[in-house]
Formats: C-alpha cells, structure tokens, sequence
C-alpha cells in the first residue's frame, strides 16, 4: 500500500536518497528544503528512474515558524495522514573565528548550528505530529559528530546531541499512538553537499583510515535504514540512536 512520507532535506544528499527509497517502494513523497530549482530537479530525477513516481517538491525553511502552517496546509490539502516523516535537513556553519572575530561569531556559530540541525527537526515534527497516522514514524537525523566532537567546532556536535534528548521525548509522548521515533547518526557519508566542494584530501582520508571498512558511507547507506525504521519491520525498534559509520572509532 502507498503510504504518504515527508522527508526535509530532500534537495540533497542523505534526504534525496531517502526521498528515492521510499518512492522506489511506490509511497508518496513530499520533498522539503528550501531551494526551489534543486528541488524541481530532484524531483524530475528521481521521476526519470523511477517510473510513475508520485514524488512532490515544498520549498520552505524548515527554520522559519512561519513554515509551519505551509507545511500543515499542504499536508491537510493532500487528505491523507503523513506515515513517516524523516528530517534530514541540517548544515555544518562555518566555523566561528575564534581568533579574530570575537565572542560575538563563536556564539553566531553555535546559534547557527542550532537552527539548522535542531530547529529545522522541531519546527517539521510539531508541525506534522498531529496530522501523522498512528503506527507512523519519525527518524531524526544526528552524527557520530554528538559523540566525538565535530573537529575544531563545537556547535555542530552539540546540536546534533539535543536531538538525542527530542528523540527519547518524541518516543515517550508518541509511543501510545504507536509512533516510532528515533535518529540515525551517520558517520563520514560522501556525495553529499554536506561539506561544501568537499572536503580537503587529506581531511577525507583520516576520515575514512577511521573506519574499519576502510571507506566512506553512501547516502544509499544511511537512507535503507531510514526506510527499515519507518516500516512495518522496524515498527519495534523506538527510543534509539543508531549510529552508521563503518566502525568508526570513537574519539579517534
Ligand atoms: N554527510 C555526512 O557525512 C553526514 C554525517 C553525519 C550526519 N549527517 C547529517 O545528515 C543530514 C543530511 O546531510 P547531507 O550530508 O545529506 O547534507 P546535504 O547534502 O548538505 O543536505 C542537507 C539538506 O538539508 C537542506 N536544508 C538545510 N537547511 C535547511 C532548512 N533550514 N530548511 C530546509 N532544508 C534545509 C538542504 O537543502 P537546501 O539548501 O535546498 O535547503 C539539503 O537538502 C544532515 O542533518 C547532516 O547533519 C551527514
């Protein structure tokens, strides 16, 4: 059976290959993120490899308030529950400079963290929360980064812990309607526009010399267990963070 999934952060990355999964299954999907001409592109993508995919571009801010009631109202307008909502939305600030800008661009960088990888989730889950379908699903989307620090910031890792405590939340109010919630922490994936133009050869290396698989994830990788967590199978699984980096060593 279709079910309806929203996923933010389906512009890009770890979002467009999660976005391609479920519609591969033949759910409908609305993709979420703020650039309209990316997004129309994905959509057309993944409508030319997956023939009669029912895939739905909504560009909006996942941070500004005032996407919520768009979001609420494109879901009502649909007359359909969501099933699963996954918010892969999320960005690494550039770095405070610590050296000559001041207190002032440290606490810019860590508010900016915030906004992009806690509040994005909050705005999408409160939004779409009530309008969800009991038995549904919501993965957030943190990093081995809340584990071990994100290099030489902090604000990224940070955010990416608060999500932690939202997920045991969301299980814990969400749980008597039989709604799974829970985030799934990727380690280094590559092919995302995560880091920009990517990342310096030498930076990527040590990242992937950190893995005992000796490479780099895939977005494919991290979107199958996004699609396993919010079906049937994964119904059980609530209240967890799943970490996904080919054994790469804590705090190394
Ligand atoms: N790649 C990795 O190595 C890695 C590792 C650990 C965790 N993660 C996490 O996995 C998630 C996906 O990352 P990715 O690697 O796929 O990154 P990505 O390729 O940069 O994709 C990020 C997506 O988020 C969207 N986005 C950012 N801010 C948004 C906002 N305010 N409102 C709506 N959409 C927004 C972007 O689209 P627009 O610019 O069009 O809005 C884009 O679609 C992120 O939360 C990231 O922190 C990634």
């Amino acid at each position: 059976m279709s079910r309806f999934i929203a996923v933010t952060g389906a512009s890009a990355g770890i979002g467009k290959a999660t976005a391609q999964r479920f519609a591969e299954h033949g759910d409908t999907v609305l993709l979420i993120a703020r650039r309209e001409k990316r997004l129309a592109e994905v959509v057309q993508e993944i409508e030319s490899s997956v023939p009669g995919a029912d895939v739905q571009p909504l560009a909006l801010d996942m941070s500004d308030p005032g996407s919520a009631d768009v979001l609420r109202d494109r879901v009502r307008a649909t007359g359909r529950p969501v099933d699963a909502l996954l918010c892969c939305a999320g960005a690494v600030p550039p770095s405070g400079d610590t050296d000559g800008g001041g207190m002032e661009s440290v606490l810019k960088e860590w508010q900016d963290a915030y906004t992009a990888n806690v509040l994005t989730s909050v705005v999408a889950v409160e939004s779409v929360t009530p309008l969800m379908a009991d038995g549904g699903s919501i993965v957030l989307y943190s990093s081995v980064a809340a584990y071990r620090g994100s290099g030489g910031t902090g604000g990224y890792g940070a955010a990416k812990a608060a999500l932690h405590s939202y997920v045991h939340l969301l299980a814990t109010n969400l749980g008597p309607r039989d709604i799974n919630a829970n985030a799934i922490a990727p380690g280094y994936v590559a092919g995302t526009d995560l880091f920009g133009d990517g990342l310096p050869a030498a930076r990527e290396n040590k990242l992937v010399r950190q893995t005992v698989l000796g490479r780099a994830g895939a977005p494919t990788d991290i979107a199958e267990l996004g699609f396993y967590l919010c079906s049937p199978p994964g119904g059980y699984i609530t209240s967890q963070i799943l970490q996904v980096n080919g054994g790469m060593n804590h705090g190394v």
